[in-house]
């Protein structure tokens, strides 16, 4: 028998939501706080280099809030209809949520154009470049995050 023990899709529905709350929605949560603590940092380090990103903070800050409300609608409104095995219930709250989804996209987009994707300028300081690869890597998080929903959760309570 193959062994798809670390294979997340294959898991039941309950348990694939825990794993997405846990592995996702807790370490954005953290992520997120950190990185805007990071980025405050860094532009005070900078200050005074046209350089540096003045909107990042503002601009990961507005990320921060829209994801805790989407994170909180799923946690306590979709995923909830979705473990009591809700299937026609749940297509509206879907596709509010495939649409947060997109919102989501806008603002990572943007934080993409203002730090030029992620590039460094030769002489950035060494909180500027930690913050620069937290963001690759939270981008990246994020990214497998809505895929795991996109794909695979959200199509089990969509019509065919
Ligand atoms: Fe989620
Ligand atoms: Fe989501």
């Amino acid at each position: 028998m193959p062994d798809h023990s670390n294979d997340h899709t294959l898991r039941e529905t309950g348990s694939l939501i825990d794993f997405i709350i846990s592995r996702y929605h807790a370490v954005h949560r953290k992520d997120l706080a950190k990185l805007q603590a990071m980025a405050r940092h860094a532009a005070q380090v900078h200050q005074g280099d046209s350089c540096f990103p003045r909107g990042l903070e503002w601009a990961l800050g507005e990320l921060a809030q829209e994801m805790e409300d989407h994170m909180a609608k799923e946690e306590y409104l979709l995923f909830p209809l979705m473990r009591a095995g809700a299937t026609l219930g749940a297509v509206h709250p879907i596709r509010a949520m495939r649409a947060d989804h997109e919102v989501h996209a806008e603002c990572t987009d943007l934080i993409l154009r203002l730090t030029n994707g992620l590039t460094l300028p030769d002489h950035a300081s060494g909180i500027w470049q930690a913050l620069y690869a937290e963001i690759r890597r939270f981008l990246s998080d994020l990214a497998e995050h809505q895929t795991m929903e996109n794909t695979v959760l959200f199509p089990r309570f969509e019509p065919h």
